[in-house]
């Protein structure tokens, strides 16, 4: 393809995107948002965020999962969406969330410096992004060395027939705002990341929380 863009990343260019999550926007909480609380509430309990770590949420969307996270902590949420903004910003007043802050940006190239975070976690967001690889090494870089990447999110598993029928319906569902034929694999392919955690957070086995810690320049685990 003459811009480097597959078919795939052409229909889930960013301009789509935002229009496809604006017009979700106004009644994402009640669907798809309610439908995803479970595993968002029980990843964002486990992940004991330390007092005044500094924790991006990458496509924070409406906010719903900002109300879940300690105080304790400072909290950068941004998104591609005005309408997810919007209603993040709502959310942010009616629960009183001071210590959390949103911005409009694209993922894939966030104007934070190096290494300014603690913790960063995409719930839902790395198959809803036309390239996923960009939108990973940002959050490599913009995470510190040691510091930890967490994506909750499902990924295609091993199993031949159901990654099959995932491919199969792959290019509808990036109509309306993400993929289902992304493998985990894939995801980590040459990057510096090293799972610590990876479970089950769903009843049918769906949504994988994945814990990595960043071993970026040089770092090594204790
Ligand atoms: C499926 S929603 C998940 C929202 C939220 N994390 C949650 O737990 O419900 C995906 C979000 O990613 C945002 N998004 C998609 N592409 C993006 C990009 N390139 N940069 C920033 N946000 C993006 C969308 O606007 C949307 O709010």
């Amino acid at each position: 393809m003459a811009n480097g863009m597959n078919q795939q990343e052409q229909t889930m260019n960013l301009e789509n995107l935002e229009r496809v999550y604006t017009n979700y926007s106004s009644v994402y909480d009640q669907t798809f948002g309610k439908a995803f609380n479970q595993s968002r509430e029980s990843a964002v309990k486990g992940l004991h965020v330390s007092p005044n770590d500094h924790v991006l949420e990458v496509g924070v969307g409406t906010g719903i999962v900002l109300p879940l996270y300690p105080t304790h902590c400072r909290i950068m949420g941004i998104d591609l969406s005005e309408g997810m903004l919007k209603k993040a910003g709502e959310c942010i007043t009616k629960h009183g969330l001071d210590h959390v802050t949103l911005q409009r940006m694209d993922a894939g190239q966030m104007t934070f410096q190096d290494n300014s975070f603690d913790l960063v976690m995409a719930a839902y967001v790395v198959t809803a992004v036309p390239d996923y690889r960009q939108v990973v090494s940002e959050m490599i870089r913009v995470c510190r060395p040691g510091g930890r990447i967490v994506m909750l999110n499902h990924f295609s598993n091993g199993n031949k027939f159901i990654a099959a029928v995932e491919k199969l319906i792959s290019p509808i569902c990036q109509r309306i705002g993400f993929r289902t034929d992304l493998s985990l694999d894939h995801v980590l392919d040459g990057t510096p990341l090293e799972v610590t955690k990876k479970e089950k957070k769903d009843p049918f086995q769906y949504w994988y929380l994945v814990e990595c810690v960043n071993a970026k320049n040089g770092y090594s685990r204790p």
